[in-house]
């Protein structure tokens, strides 16, 4: 403790040093990163016109009609988003475990929020929020608006447990007041209002400009997919045959009918009881071991994997589902070698090196560059 306090002190001495040169140097310029109000531009961006790809209509459920976006509540949303007031220690931030640069993810199995605390389960990407029915690796939470206050309260996240602490902190910083009355119409600052900004502005992060998108988008065209290279469409048959696609298809990668939940055998006992506690929306034992099935959109970018970040890169995901899947009681039965007859045990891919290799590289035709440069979507505290 004392140890902290006196590299603390000393760091804030250092600080004070730096802060004096820094402000001499940096009076007439902006360009040093962690601005003390947003630089927003002057014509806000466009948040509230979303194209739906062809491949995203019919069947899914998905339609350009379940947006409710304005672009002056997105543009506070941003805002929130990167905004360390939003945490008990004027530290972190949502941004701080999403990263635009990983989807909106992290780099770390577990993540640090205020006080050191880590997270229990690892930081996952912000992929197609508005496409979702359920939100966190157990799916507890179906509103997005509700979701968005949740790590705001969380004692490992942002640690203001009592919303109104924030409203009143919210009211007290300047540059906040301006936007709420933009966005509402007046300047009163409650939680339902930074609820539907964070949430508005989660649901425009809107990402479909994919290879994959463009090969499914000319698949519906033209019947045929000649945006993919022979490797990629090479990994792409290991992708169908090994049966990734039952689980993670459709045009989000996740399930192509909404929402769904597996446990894929990573452990015989899991640490994490994932939906198998009581109170999860399958409740109980029975369901030790299942986890939403996450979308693979962006994946290339949002390692490591799994809800512990057990696994450090795609080689070791697809070594875990060509040899090393355990047989847990749960077992998803479409990780089963020879599902209804003779050996259940669990399934053994034995792909060979070359095949493993198409397999990641048809995986990283899932990378959605424009949604991880899209200026929309940047930290507007930084320059
Ligand atoms: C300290 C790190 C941390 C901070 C800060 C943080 N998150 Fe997260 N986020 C996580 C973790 C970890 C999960 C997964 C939690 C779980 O499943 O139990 C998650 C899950 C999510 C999800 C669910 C994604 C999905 O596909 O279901 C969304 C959306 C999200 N966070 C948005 C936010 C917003 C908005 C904020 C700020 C108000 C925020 N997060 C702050 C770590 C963080
Ligand atoms: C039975 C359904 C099912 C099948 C089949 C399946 N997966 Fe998964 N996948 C899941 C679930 C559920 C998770 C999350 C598990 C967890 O974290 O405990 C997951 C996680 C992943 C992840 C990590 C995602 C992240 O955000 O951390 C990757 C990558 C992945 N799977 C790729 C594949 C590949 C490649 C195949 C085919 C070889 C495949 N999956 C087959 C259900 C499945």
């Amino acid at each position: 403790m004392k140890k902290i306090s006196y590299i603390l002190f000393l760091g804030l001495g250092l600080f004070g040093l730096f802060a004096i040169n820094g402000c001499q140097k940096d009076s007439n310029s902006n360009n040093y990163k962690g601005l003390e109000s947003p630089n927003l531009p002057t014509a806000l961006h466009n948040y509230s016109e979303i194209e739906m790809p062809i491949h995203f209509d019919s069947g899914f459920g998905y339609n350009a009609g379940n947006f409710d976006i304005t672009d002056t509540r997105a543009t506070l949303g941003r805002v929130l988003f990167y905004d360390t007031k939003l945490s008990l220690s004027n530290e972190v931030s949502c941004a701080s475990c999403h990263h635009q640069s990983k989807a909106f993810s992290d780099q770390v199995a577990l993540s640090e929020g205020i006080i050191d605390n880590r997270t229990p389960r690892n930081s996952q990407a912000i992929i197609n929020p508005a496409m979702q029915q359920t939100y966190f690796w157990d799916s507890r939470v179906s509103d997005l608006e509700e979701m968005v206050l949740l790590p705001i309260q969380n004692h490992n996240e942002l640690g203001l447990e009592k919303l109104d602490d924030l409203v009143v902190k919210l009211s007290q910083v300047e540059y906040y007041q301006p936007l709420f009355e933009e966005a509402y119409g007046d300047k009163a600052i409650n939680k339902e209002r930074i609820a539907t900004a964070l949430s508005d502005f989660l649901e425009s992060m809107f990402s479909a400009d994919s290879k994959h998108d463009q090969a499914m988008i000319q698949l519906h065209q033209t019947g045929s997919e000649t945006v993919f290279s022979a490797k990629e469409l090479a990994g792409k048959a290991v992708f169908e045959e090994s049966g990734c696609i039952n689980c993670h298809g459709g045009p989000d990668l996740r399930g192509s009918w909404g929402d769904d939940w597996a446990n894929i055998g990573l452990e015989m006992e899991y640490k994490d009881k994932g939906l198998g506690v009581e109170g999860s929306i399958f409740g109980g034992e029975g369901a030790e071991g299942f986890f939403k099935v996450p979308s693979l959109r962006n994946i290339e970018l949002t390692a490591p994997y799994m809800h512990d970040g057990r696994f450090a890169s795609l080689m070791e995901v697809v070594n875990h589902y060509n040899e090393g899947i355990v047989a847990h009681p749960n077992l998803d039965w479409r990780l089963l070698e020879n599902f209804g007859s003779g050996d259940m045990g669990p399934k053994r891919l034995n792909l060979s090196n070359t095949e493993k290799e198409n397999l990641i590289t048809f995986l990283r035709t899932f990378t959605d560059q424009s949604l991880i440069t899209d200026e929309r979507f940047s930290d507007p505290f930084s320059r």
